[in-house]
C-alpha cells in the first residue's frame, strides 16, 4: 500500500485530515504527516485523533511556525486547506452587521491568512493541493486590483491564479473555463446543507476532477440523529423577572404551562425511546401543574419553584445521563430560559420565527409573534426549528454563542455538539477537546469528513490514473 503524505494548514478540529484518511483508491491511501493549527482545543483535539508528534500548534503568519513547517514538509505529496476567511462568510456580521463593524471587518488580518497559505505551497511544491472556503469568497472584492484586469475582480479568480502564477493548474475536466467548483455537501451525502468552494490543483498540467453532485443522495437530520437518546435542558430561573417578554408569559401563565406539560405527556407517550422516567416526569409536570396554576398571585415564584422542581427531577431520574457511552459524552444540552422553551415547543417543526410572526404565514401564530424578544427590524429569522425529513441547515461555529437557529425537531432544546458532530458526517466515535463552546466551534469550521474523503477519493483517482500511465509506459518501452 502507498501513502500520499498531506499536510493540513488550519487544521481545525481535522474534519478535513478526518475524510482524507478515510479515502481509498486500489492501493492508495494518504497518512497526514503534519497538521498545522493556533487553537489550543483544536490541536488536543488534533493530537487525540493523529498523533502528537504530527501537530504543529502555531501561527502560520510566524516565521519560525513556517520554517517547522518547511523544514518537516519537504516531501508531502499535497496540501489541504481552508484558511478562515471572515468577511467572505455569508452569514454573521460580514454580511449583516453594522457599517463600522464591516469596516472593521476589512482590515480583519484574518483575510490575508491565505496568502500565506500559498507562500507555503509555493516553498514545499506538492503534487496535488486543495484549497476550501466559504462560498461567500465569490462575491470578496480584492483591494488587488493591480494584479487583475477586471476592477471588481474576485478573490477566488486570485486564488486560481495565484496557484498557476506557481506552476499549478487548476483547470477542471470538461471545461474550458472553470476553475473552481461550488460543491454543496448534502449532494454528497452529507446530511446538512453545506454549500462550499473546492479549488482542485495539481503540478502535471492535467485536468482535475469534478466533484458530482447527486440530489438522490440526501440524508436527513432524522437518519443521522433519530435515534439518540432524548437530553432535556436545563431551565435557567434566576432573575426570571428580567426576562424579556415575561409579562406576557405570566398574563397567559394557564396556557403556557398547559403547553409545557401537554408537550411532556406528549414525549412520554409517544417518543421512540419513550421509558418510565419520562412517564413519572410527564405525570409529577402534570400534578404540579394543576396545583400551581390556579395561584394567582406572585406568579414569578411560582414558576421558578415550578421549573427548579423540573430541573431536580430531570436530574434525579438521571433523564440525560440514559445511554451515556463515553462517545456520547457531548449530547448534553445548553440551558434555556422559560420563553425560550415555549417558543421551541409551540414553534411547527421545519418552521422558523419569521413565519411565525408573518400573518399571512400558515405558520403564524399570535402568542408566538408576542413572544419574540428581539428587535424585528433587524432579524426576523433568529429561531429556527429544524425538520426531521431533511438535511440540516448549514452547522455553524456560531453555535457556540448560540443555537436558536439549530432547534431540534422534537425536543425543546437546541442541538447538542454530539448532534452537530454528526450532522457534519464526523465518525461516532471522534472526540472533541475543550469545552462545549470550543466543540461547537470547531464542529461548526470543520469540512464535512464525508466531502473531505470525496475530495480525497477524486485525488487518489487522478493519481492512480497518473501513475499508472507512467508504469504502462515504462513497460513499453
Ligand atoms: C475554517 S477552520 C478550518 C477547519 C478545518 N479545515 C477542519 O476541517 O476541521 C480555520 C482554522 O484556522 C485556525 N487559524 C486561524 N488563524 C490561524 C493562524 N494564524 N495560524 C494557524 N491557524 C489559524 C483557526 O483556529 C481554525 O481552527
Amino acid at each position: 500500500m502507498r501513502k500520499l503524505k498531506v499536510l493540513d494548514l488550519f487544521a481545525g478540529g481535522g474534519g478535513f485530515s478526518t475524510g482524507f484518511l478515510q479515502a481509498k483508491e486500489n492501493d492508495l491511501r494518504f497518512e497526514i504527516h503534519r497538521a498545522l493549527e493556533i487553537n489550543d482545543s483544536a490541536c488536543d483535539t488534533l493530537r487525540n485523533h493523529i498523533g502528537n508528534a504530527r501537530v504543529i500548534q502555531g501561527d502560520i503568519t510566524d516565521e519560525s511556525i513556517k520554517f517547522e513547517v518547511i523544514n518537516s514538509c519537504k516531501d508531502v505529496d499535497v496540501i489541504i486547506g481552508g484558511p478562515p476567511c471572515q468577511t467572505f462568510s455569508l452569514a454573521g456580521p460580514a454580511r449583516s452587521g453594522s457599517k463600522e463593524m464591516r469596516e472593521k471587518l476589512k482590515d480583519d488580518p484574518r483575510n490575508t491568512l491565505y496568502k500565506h497559505f500559498f507562500e507555503l505551497v509555493s516553498l514545499i511544491k506538492p503534487s496535488y493541493v486543495v484549497f476550501e472556503n466559504v462560498e461567500g469568497m465569490l462575491s470578496k472584492k480584492t483591494d488587488e486590483s493591480n494584479r487583475l484586469n477586471a476592477k471588481q475582480s474576485q478573490v477566488i479568480e486570485l486564488v486560481c491564479d495565484e496557484l498557476e502564477s506557481i506552476g499549478y493548474t487548476t483547470r477542471i475536466e470538461e471545461s474550458l473555463t472553470e476553475r473552481f467548483q461550488v460543491v454543496n455537501a448534502a449532494d454528497l451525502g452529507v446530511p446538512q446543507q453545506r454549500r462550499r468552494i473546492i479549488i482542485f490543483a495539481n503540478r502535471f498540467g492535467v485536468d482535475n476532477p469534478r466533484l458530482v453532485s447527486n440530489t438522490s443522495k440526501h440524508r436527513d437530520v432524522k437518519k443521522a440523529i433519530g435515534k439518540l437518546p432524548v437530553r432535556l435542558p436545563k431551565i435557567t430561573t434566576n432573575r426570571l423577572e428580567n426576562l424579556i417578554n415575561i409579562d406576557k408569559i405570566l398574563s397567559n401563565y394557564t396556557y403556557c404551562l398547559e403547553v409545557f406539560s401537554g408537550y411532556f405527556r406528549e414525549l412520554a407517550e409517544n417518543y421512540f425511546d419513550r421509558n418510565e422516567d419520562l412517564v413519572i416526569l410527564s405525570k409529577t409536570i402534570e400534578t404540579d401543574v394543576q396545583s400551581i396554576k390556579y395561584h394567582n398571585s406572585d406568579k414569578v415564584n411560582h414558576l421558578k419553584d415550578f421549573l427548579e422542581r423540573y430541573n431536580r427531577l430531570v436530574q434525579e431520574l438521571g433523564i440525560n445521563d440514559k445511554d451515556s457511552s463515553d462517545m456520547l459524552i457531548s449530547h448534553q444540552s445548553r440551558d434555556h430560559n422559560f420563553r425560550d422553551i415555549i417558543i421551541f415547543i409551540l414553534m411547527k417543526e421545519g418552521s422558523n420565527s419569521s413565519k411565525f410572526m408573518n400573518p399571512l404565514s400558515d405558520d403564524y401564530d399570535e402568542f408566538l409573534d408576542e413572544l419574540y424578544p428581539y428587535a424585528r427590524n433587524k432579524h426576523k429569522d433568529t429561531y429556527v426549528k429544524h425538520s426531521w425529513n431533511k438535511p440540516s441547515n448549514t452547522i455553524l461555529a456560531h453555535m457556540e454563542k448560540d443555537g436558536l437557529k439549530f432547534i431540534h425537531p422534537d425536543q425543546p432544546r437546541t442541538f447538542t455538539p454530539y448532534e452537530a458532530q454528526l450532522l457534519q458526517s464526523f465518525p461516532k466515535d471522534y472526540k472533541f477537546f475543550g469545552g462545549r463552546n470550543d466543540q461547537y466551534r470547531q464542529i461548526g469550521n470543520a469540512v464535512p469528513p464525508l466531502l473531505g474523503k470525496v475530495i480525497g477519493e477524486a485525488i487518489l483517482k487522478l493519481e492512480f490514473t497518473r501513475k499508472t500511465k507512467i508504469d504502462n509506459m515504462v513497460v513499453n518501452r
